[in-house]
């Protein structure tokens, strides 16, 4: 089979970027141009096997990034399973790394928590090499993964194995935190792709705010500005509740919220 029949059958079971994407990966190029350029080329008989496999498993839901091995974020490619799975990058947490570029004095020492794949501390220490980055998470798997993110991408991030600000001496400039947020009871959210993603990563009690508030509290006095992300719903209590610990409102869009201190 040719790359452009292969195509042409995928596309009526998957969307057409993902079927690209799925044989690009397959056939080890990375320009999309290079499946037009090539509609003719025969595929060899373990690449067609990996192809059909990669097509069933995007077919029946699992996420694209978990079939690859790597999500894009902020224009890098990041390792979402290796060893543990991390939480797949969201485009809406980019807006994390725009929001802290805009904080002034420019924030010179940073605690990312909940890192996962690391995404958010190695790209705010890439974007500025000026900076000192500790990233944090409970889950000794997923630190693992995030240091291999970081060694591929040439950082030299410090990692850290605590649960919220337990393990973490110091205060910080800025504390940056993607903490689980999702309520169990949410109909609205399709748990069909949530189902492939780590529970641990996504869900928290108390209507999805345990953990933003315990890091609230714990972050009183710890740092000059707080950004979190949530869901929009969310926001106003977050805002609320941040205000009885010192933290006003310095900015946000419909995920993001800055806190400042000063
Ligand atoms: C929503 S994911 C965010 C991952 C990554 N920062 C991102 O934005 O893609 C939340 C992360 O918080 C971690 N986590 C959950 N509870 C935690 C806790 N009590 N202390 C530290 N990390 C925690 C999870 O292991 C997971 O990696």
């Amino acid at each position: 089979m040719n790359v452009s029949s292969w195509l042409t059958i995928a596309k009526r079971k998957i969307n057409a970027l993902d079927a690209e994407l799925i044989l690009l990966n397959t056939i080890g190029e990375k320009d999309r141009s290079f499946l037009t350029l090539h509609e003719d080329k025969k595929l060899a008989e373990e690449e067609l096997k990996k192809a059909n496999e990669f097509l069933e498993r995007r077919a029946s839901g699992e996420p694209l990034a978990y079939i690859l091995g790597y999500k894009e974020f902020y224009g890098r490619d990041f390792l979402v399973e290796k060893g543990a799975r991390s939480l797949i990058p969201r485009t809406e947490t980019e807006s994390i790394i725009e929001m802290a570029k805009t904080l002034k004095p420019a924030p010179r020492k940073i605690l990312d928590i909940g890192t996962g794949s690391g995404c958010i501390a190695i790209t705010l220490k890439l974007e500025n090499p000026e900076v000192e980055v500790l990233a944090s998470d409970f889950s000794q798997g997923v630190l693992e993964l995030a240091k291999e993110n970081a060694k591929n991408l040439g950082t030299d991030v410090k990692f850290i194995q605590s649960d919220l600000l337990d393990s973490i001496d110091g205060n910080f400039d800025l504390i940056v935190a993607n903490l689980p947020y999702v309520d169990e009871d949410w109909d609205w959210l399709d748990k069909k792709t949530l189902k492939y993603e780590p529970k641990e990563a996504l869900y928290a009690e108390d209507g999805g705010l345990f953990l933003i508030k315990k890091l609230i509290h714990q972050a009183k006095g710890r740092t000059k500005y707080l950004v979190l992300e949530s869901d929009t719903s969310q926001q106003e209590e977050i805002i609320e509740y941040a205000k009885e610990f010192g933290f006003s409102l310095a900015r946000k869009d419909d995920f993001i919220t800055v806190f400042k201190t000063f």
